[in-house]
């Protein structure tokens, strides 16, 4: 604290990211990037683009970028927001679309950034548990509220919830915008952008950081009714009129525009996930079902903690959250095949005790 702190500043409580450890040669499964790296026309067009037309300011409305994403979704360029990573989409999201006088509603587990854009604006949160299945229950989001925001899948749980169970929540609150965070959706998902042009509340946001592989470039988007749109845009012109910088508007298009080397990043990603459930579940984890590209599991004898201990010694590093319904789940990234290898071969190493007791960590591992 400082004196020259504002009152607001004094209340926030930041976000904090996933470790990006200095070291080399760690197996990093930590923070959900997509291992198999851009398409080579990605980094072609970032190349194209190191010139001197760098001394412009880039286009402020990412025209270009915004009618490539609108005519891959089937919709116009009106109904498509820019922002500098799908964060920054949810930040003005968060102070354009939410009633800010009434609790916006959210899972009780999931993406950590709702709540600290619910400071930030002085919003209430609510958060809604999850089922005992760590599933999100439709039927629960039949309540007043300033705005709905989940993640479809769910993160950190990798769960999905099927468009009709989307549809349930967005008819419950019509007055209300309904924001479905579908960061993880290409890794076997069906997205809501297809129900757009029936729903004028509902607002999808995506981001090139996972299945486009692209998280150090900061490009997020969001797709709803032009209306919307419009709002997130008085908010942008208030804040950065800029977001997205030359490199990063030619880039992204070059990513949308090599669809084959998308489809064989996703297919990569879902068998990946698939070979390291199974090894997962004979080594005695409860895996959930996952459409993300990370699974959450835990072990029935050994405790997150000291698994995730364990395994950072070993140079491989997985996300553990301490906090409740979750102190036992690992949230694992999934690799590429000899990361994946490497982690399968570290718990193994880790010789977990079967029983059902869940064993504490000893000091100093
Ligand atoms: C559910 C969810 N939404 C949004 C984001 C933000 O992605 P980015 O800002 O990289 O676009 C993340 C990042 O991990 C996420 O897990």
């Amino acid at each position: 604290m400082n004196k020259f702190w504002s009152p607001l500043v004094k209340s926030l409580v930041p976000y904090v990211p996933g470790e990006q450890p200095k070291m080399v040669n760690l197996v990093k499964l930590n923070t959900n990037e997509n291992p198999f790296g851009p398409s080579p026309k990605v980094i072609e067009a970032i190349q194209a683009e190191l010139n001197d037309s760098l001394r412009l300011y880039s286009d402020p409305e990412g025209e270009s970028l915004r009618q490539t994403i609108a005519s891959y979704h089937g919709v116009k360029p009106s109904q498509v927001f820019l922002g500098n990573g799908s964060d920054e989409v949810l930040a003005h999201i968060f102070c354009a679309l939410f009633q800010h006088g009434e609790p916006v509603l959210f899972p009780d587990i999931t993406y950590s950034f709702y709540p600290v854009y619910c400071r930030l604006y002085n919003i209430e949160g609510k958060p809604v548990p999850l089922t005992d299945n760590f599933e999100i229950n439709p039927e629960d989001y039949k309540q007043p509220n300033g705005g709905v925001i989940f993640p479809n899948p769910n993160a950190p749980t990798g769960c999905y919830l099927g468009l009709e169970h989307v549809e349930t929540i967005l008819k419950a609150s019509p007055d209300r915008v309904v924001v479905v965070d579908e960061a993880y959706i290409d890794f076997g998902g069906e997205t809501a952008i297809s129900l757009v042009g029936k729903y004028p509340n509902l607002l999808v946001a995506h981001t090139l950081s996972k299945s486009r592989s692209l998280a150090g470039l900061r490009v997020g988007f969001a797709v709803g009714h032009a209306d919307l749109i419009e709002a997130l845009n008085r908010v942008k012109n208030s804040f950065n009129s800029y977001p997205l910088d030359r490199l990063a508007l030619a880039d992204a298009k070059a990513a949308f525009e090599d669809k084959t080397w998308f489809q064989k990043s996703c297919e990569g990603v879902i068998s990946e996930r698939e070979r390291v459930t199974r090894a997962l579940e004979e080594l005695g984890f409860e895996v959930l079902p996952s459409r993300a590209n990370f699974i959450f599991a835990r072990h029935k004898s050994q405790s997150g903690e000291a698994l995730a201990k364990g395994l950072r010694a070993q140079g491989i590093i997985v996300r553990h959250f301490n906090q409740p319904r979750i102190s036992d789940f690992l949230r694992i990234s999934i690799g590429v095949f000899e990361q994946n290898n490497a982690l399968i071969s570290g718990l193994k190493s880790l010789n977990m005790p079967a029983g059902n007791s869940r064993v504490q960590v000893k000091k100093g591992e």
